[in-house]
């Protein structure tokens, strides 16, 4: 059986990344693929708990060093329950949010050190890096003004200001500057319709 193929797609709040996430997975499986759309932090019971205790409650609740050993502990459940079985039964995974969340929120915006965060990551995700990833870029007024038209519960990163999310943004194309082989900047603007057809074209293009 062939391994199937790891999808991540990251960006910040109310880029688009669930919608698609969405439409990718119909796209997929509409060719005949076992598709398994999973999400972070969550996607396993016991990383969803874990889910629970960093995205709701008070702004300061954590420590962005204690967030990230939080994401990395929930990704690490994740991985061993859902995604690396996916892959290995040949199904194609596709992720809400991965590793470069945690590089963009609690490294770049959070002040931890790129050197601990990769240490961790070689560590819990190793060898079963991406086999690519979607970097959703839209200017952050845009996203958050979508993110609140949404009215979600899960307010705690979105509450953290405009400098916070800049800062994400310009974070996001930097780690996508650096892995230029595993990830794709993908033009979030327009239609639901439009930024799927880019997306097809690059998962085309790239994975097959
Ligand atoms: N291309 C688009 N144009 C207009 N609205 C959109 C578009 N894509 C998504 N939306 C809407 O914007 C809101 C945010 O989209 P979505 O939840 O998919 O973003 P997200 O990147 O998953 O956000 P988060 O990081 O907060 O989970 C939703 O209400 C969604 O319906
Ligand atoms: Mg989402």
């Amino acid at each position: 059986m062939q391994r199937g193929k790891f999808i991540t797609l990251e960006g910040g709040e109310g880029t688009g990344k669930s919608s698609q996430a969405a439409r990718l997975a119909e796209r997929l499986t509409a060719e005949g693929r076992g598709v398994v759309r999973t999400r972070e932090p969550g996607g396993s019971p016991g990383a969803e708990a874990i889910r629970g205790l960093v995205v709701s409650g008070d702004r300061d609740a954590w420590s962005a060093r204690t967030e990230l050993l939080l994401m990395y502990a929930a990704r690490s459940d994740h991985l061993e329950r859902v995604i690396r079985p996916a892959l290995e039964r040949g199904d194609w995974v596709i992720c809400d949010r991965f590793a470069d969340s945690s590089r963009a929120y609690q490294g770049v915006g959070g002040g931890v050190a790129p050197a601990f965060i990769e240490m961790l990551d070689a560590a819990i995700v190793g060898d079963d890096q991406p086999d690519l990833t979607l970097v959703f870029d839209l200017p952050v007024e845009t996203g958050l003004a979508r993110a609140m038209g949404r009215g979600a519960a899960e307010t705690r990163f979105e509450s953290k200001g405009m400098a916070f999310h800049q800062r994400l943004r310009d974070g996001f194309l930097a780690i996508a500057a650096m892995h230029p082989e595993r990830c794709a900047v993908i033009d979030a603007t327009g239609s639901v319709d439009k930024v799927s057809d880019r997306i097809w074209a690059t998962v085309r293009a790239r994975l097959t």
